[in-house]
């Protein structure tokens, strides 16, 4: 029987079994399942000048993708030649084509096939397949997204993000220095996720983040490939322009992806699974109000993060107990990740 199935009502649910966490099985196929067809965060628009290669989660799907730009044109093609498979571009450059630097196979910045050395004489010669293949991707404020082989199109994906923050002017958040910061945690992926997807444990872990947050009114929101957490603030201070009230917008948009909107701007983590018990966090902090930084939900980051993956390598530990497999969820503040479980069983199944 299949471990995956988690019954849609949280009342009578029980969690994901410990096995998809420990078992190197679920890991690997993890892979295929469920990062191969979910869109990725690669970079932002504003690294892409010419020619620049990218790899989708790195030692893990290791998938080598290159971004052309040519007159505003981008294109996302694979980054591997189609003769006999050396990766293209190396590293970013400017060019009006791409050669294949072993044996000298040409394409366009569109991927098309334009030339080969001796091959006068091969026989159907060339066909698409000698093409670089188009890899999906797509763009949100500045923040560039692909895929391998998307489950949903991108605006089905990102549909309550879109929605929701119609008011923000993208354009504003601009990348603070240092841009990016990473966080190495001894946990499987999914109990990274999981624990940013209920608030139910700010009053026991982050008594910090408490102090500025209405717990009381803190609420979750599910969709079809997201979840949104908002917090309330407790004074107009800490709060966006747009309504007063709101103190901190927590999109996790399945499997991997946290965007969080305070009044100061926007913190992304990532999580790139390494190991099943390894994962790395990517943090990208892009700031459209600099006067607000350090203040409300989003004013202590570093802090919290050490306190939640303080919590998160203890559940590692527990769950590979022989003792543990599952758990319940609380209807009322579990609902994120009962719905990320919900998904992981759909995935993977
Ligand atoms: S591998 Fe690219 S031309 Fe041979
Ligand atoms: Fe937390």
């Amino acid at each position: 029987m299949s471990i995956f199935d988690i019954h849609p009502d949280i009342s009578q649910a029980e969690t994901l079994s410990s096995e998809f966490y420990t078992d190197e099985k679920y890991f690997r196929e993890s892979k295929e399942k469920i990062f191969a067809r979910s869109w990725q965060l690669i970079g932002t628009t504003d690294e892409i000048d010419n020619l620049k290669p990218f790899t989708i989660l790195e030692s893990f799907l290791d998938e080598p993708v290159l971004f052309t730009k040519q007159e505003g044109n981008l294109n996302c093609l694979s980054n591997v030649c189609t003769h006999r498979g050396k990766i293209l571009v190396e590293e970013a450059c400017k060019a009006n084509g791409i050669r294949c630097g072993y044996h000298g196979r040409r394409f366009d910045l569109s991927g098309k096939f334009l030339s080969m050395p001796e091959f006068e004489n091969v026989a159907n010669f060339p066909t698409e397949k000698d093409n670089l293949t188009n890899i999906p991707f797509d763009i949100l404020g500045k923040l560039l997204f692909v895929s391998i082989n998307p489950f949903a199109n991108f605006n089905e994906s990102f549909a309550p993000v879109i929605e929701r923050l119609s008011w923000l002017d993208w354009k504003k958040l601009q990348s603070s220095k240092p841009l990016s910061r990473d966080y190495f945690v001894n946990a499987h992926w999914a109990l990274y996720c999981e624990n940013y997807l209920e608030g139910f444990h700010i009053p026991f872990v982050h008594q910090g983040l408490n102090e500025v947050i209405d717990y009381g009114t803190y609420a979750t929101e599910v969709f079809r490939f997201v979840s949104l957490q908002t917090g309330f603030a407790d004074t107009g201070e800490n709060a966006f322009a747009f309504d007063g009230k709101t103190a901190a917008l927590y999109f996790f948009v399945f499997p991997n992806l946290m965007l969080n909107f305070y009044p100061w701007g926007l913190s992304v983590n990532i999580v790139k699974p390494l190991q099943k018990d390894l994962t790395k966090v990517v943090y990208l902090t892009f700031i459209s109000d600099e006067t607000k930084l350090g203040t409300g939900a989003g004013g202590d980051l570093h802090r919290v993060e050490l306190e939640d993956q303080t919590v998160v390598e203890s559940v590692q530990k527990g769950i590979n107990s022989r003792f543990y497999d599952k758990g319940r969820y609380a209807p009322e503040k579990e609902q994120g990740t009962h719905h990320f479980h919900r998904l992981i069983a759909e995935f993977m199944n």
